[in-house]
């Protein structure tokens, strides 16, 4: 007897408070109604969303809750309604949903989607379904979904705006990197910064995302990159994917800016902020060039101070930009970017330091806040 139709028990990782480990529990998955789907999820690593929802700091966050949002799998059953998704497809999960009927997915301007309920604070959105119920439960008690994925879960249901089919012959422990921290950073570089070729550029932050900002300077044919992290055990891998100098702040006796300034005779036309937090993001705009350099922000740090901007550093001819998913319209890009992969037009792998059951997930948690890893895959 097949799983359609009925509550799938299996096990999820949940967070029932803020700053506690995640406890490993049955749970149990009701089936997907209109317009959902039901998947099993295969592969699925952690990024820092994940760990910030959980830090006492971000005050936004709803518990008991399942996290996790970079993941691929295999679609289980459908809801009604469904055609684009059918049993056995193989399937990646995002947070940034596409309608493709909405004001925002109509136009080519952004890959925001009106289907997302806060614009605010769109970390903490989509912690329940559209009919604002949830289809998981534990111990009696319903549970939160985490920004329309929950990924920490061998089953989960999703909005079918939140999902694209990709090709049957996937690595889906390589490809679930392609739910959120490749595409934010890859796009970031291609997408919103639009990087040109022969330009310099800086990245700040050279974890996953990061490393995928530089491989996106890379491909779009930057002629300098310079890498910039706290941990200098980074460099080897930014070095590999193409940065051409390497800065640790920490090292120098002189500000970062001020060093880029001098190394780059002016500034960088291109600064991308990917570890998040004041001193990256001021030490990226800082470092752009007068004129027309241009400063894309991408990592969040919460609890940190914002960026203050005089209105002088815009009016001398910077801006400054931010990207949501790396600017990508989800649905139609997430199939494209798996097969890039496979046509190995970027490489992933590089980014996998580790691979764990997941059952270990705290200790893959502990990897990522101890700056260990770039990215821990966890399989089921
Ligand atoms: N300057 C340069 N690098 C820094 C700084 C700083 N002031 N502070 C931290 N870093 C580096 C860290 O040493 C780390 O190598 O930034 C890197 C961030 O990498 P990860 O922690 O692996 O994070 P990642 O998954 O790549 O996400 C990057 O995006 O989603 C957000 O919250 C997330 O802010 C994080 C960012
Ligand atoms: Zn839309």
């Amino acid at each position: 007897m097949g799983t359609k139709g009925k509550v799938i028990k299996c096990k999820a990782a949940i967070a029932w408070e803020t700053d506690k480990p995640l406890c490993i529990e049955e749970v149990e998955v009701a089936p997907p109604k209109a317009h959902e789907v039901r998947i099993q999820i295969i592969a699925t690593s952690l990024c820092h969303t994940d760990a910030n929802t959980i830090d006492p700091k971000f005050k936004e966050a709803l518990f008991p809750v399942i996290l996790g949002h970079e993941s691929a799998g295999i679609v289980e059953s459908i809801g009604p309604g469904v055609t684009n998704f059918k049993p056995g497809d193989k399937v990646i999960p995002f947070y940034a949903p596409q309608c493709k009927k909405c004001k925002f997915c109509l136009s080519p301007l952004t890959n925001i989607c009106g289907k997302l309920r806060n614009f605010k604070i769109p970390t903490i959105d989509q912690e329940v379904m559209e009919d604002r119920t949830s289809r998981f439960t534990c111990k009696g008690k319903p549970i939160y979904h985490f920004l329309g994925v929950s990924s920490f879960s061998q089953y989960t249901v999703v909005s079918d705006v939140n999902l694209a089919k990709i090709d049957d012959d996937a690595n889906l422990e390589r490809v679930c990197l392609i739910g959120c921290g490749f595409p934010s950073g890859y796009g970031a570089a291609i997408n919103n910064a639009k990087v040109t070729p022969g330009s310099t550029c800086a990245v700040f932050g050279l974890g996953c995302v990061g490393l995928s900002a530089v491989i996106g300077c890379k491909i779009a044919g930057a002629s300098r990159i310079i890498a910039v992290d706290i941990n200098s055990e980074k460099f080897t891998k930014a070095k590999a994917l193409g940065a051409t100098d390497c800065l640790n702040p920490r090292e120098l006796d002189k500000p970062i800016q001020e060093v880029i300034i001098e190394l780059t005779n002016g500034g960088v036309d291109f600064a991308l902020d990917c570890a998040g937090g004041y001193e990256a993001m001021r030490a990226a705009l800082d470092c752009t060039i007068v004129g027309w350099g241009s400063c894309t922000l991408v990592g969040v740090k919460p609890g940190d101070k914002d960026l203050d901007v005089a209105p002088n550093e815009v009016i001398m001819g910077r801006t400054i930009n931010g990207t949501f998913f790396g600017g990508w319209k989800s649905v139609d890009s997430v199939p494209k970017l798996v097969t890039d992969y496979k046509n190995k037009k970027f490489d992933l792998d590089i980014l996998v330091t580790h691979t764990l059951p997941f059952d270990k997930i705290n200790e893959a948690f502990d990897l990522m806040k101890q700056g260990k890893s770039i990215r821990t895959i966890l399989t089921f």
